[in-house]
């Protein structure tokens, strides 16, 4: 249920002599910044699809009733809108404990608005860890969601965050806002 990964992305990047890294952000990094940063910019990456996949029982939910939270799931073509920030390698001590369950670092290459590319890092919770949930029709999705909470707070804060961090990023991601789109009428029937 549960694969700490502190240690083992303290292994992955030591960051011998930088001052700062570009970290890319696609979930609660974009709406929950409590890290400091040097830089912030919307960003993008290539290759990878936000999807409500990776459970969640120490954040949005519990052992008992799970959360989702997202992950980047592999997708060729597929862009996948964020937040860019540029931040110095000791912020990772602090990342790597809060997204400690399943959430490994990787390199990526971000391009900003202005079309820079810069290498950075991301959080991806791969299918190999022991909390990931994988694909679920969006409506049982929402379902989950809205009976999940957990000491973060209720799963549908989270979502719902999310999807307006989106649209002000004036992001296009179906799959989120059909999952809003359920919870809403689930809410209202
Ligand atoms: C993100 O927003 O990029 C993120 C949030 C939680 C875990 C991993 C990544």
């Amino acid at each position: 249920m549960s694969t700490n990964t502190v240690e083992i992305n303290r292994q992955r990047h030591r960051f011998d002599g930088r001052e700062s890294v570009w970290l890319f952000g696609y979930g609660s990094l974009i709406f929950k910044a409590d890290f400091p940063y040097l830089e912030r910019k919307p960003a993008s990456i290539r290759d990878w699809e936000r999807r409500f996949w990776q459970g969640s029982h120490d954040h949005r939910g519990t052992v008992e009733a799970p959360g989702r939270v997202v992950t980047l799931i592999e997708k060729p073509g597929a862009l996948c809108r964020g937040m860019g920030y540029l931040i110095s390698p000791q912020v990772f001590d602090h990342l790597d404990i809060r997204e400690k369950n399943g959430y490994l670092r990787f390199t990526t290459q971000l391009t900003f608005d202005d079309g820079q590319q810069v290498e950075g890092l991301v959080y991806i919770a791969t299918p190999e860890n022991t909390a990931f949930l994988g694909p679920a029709h969006e409506r049982d999705i929402a379902r989950q969601i809205a009976s999940a909470t957990g000491p973060s707070g209720p799963n549908r804060d989270y979502l719902l965050r999310l999807a307006d961090s989106l649209r002000d990023l004036s992001a296009v991601d179906v799959h989120i806002f059909d999952i809003e789109r359920y919870l809403n009428e689930q809410a209202s029937d």
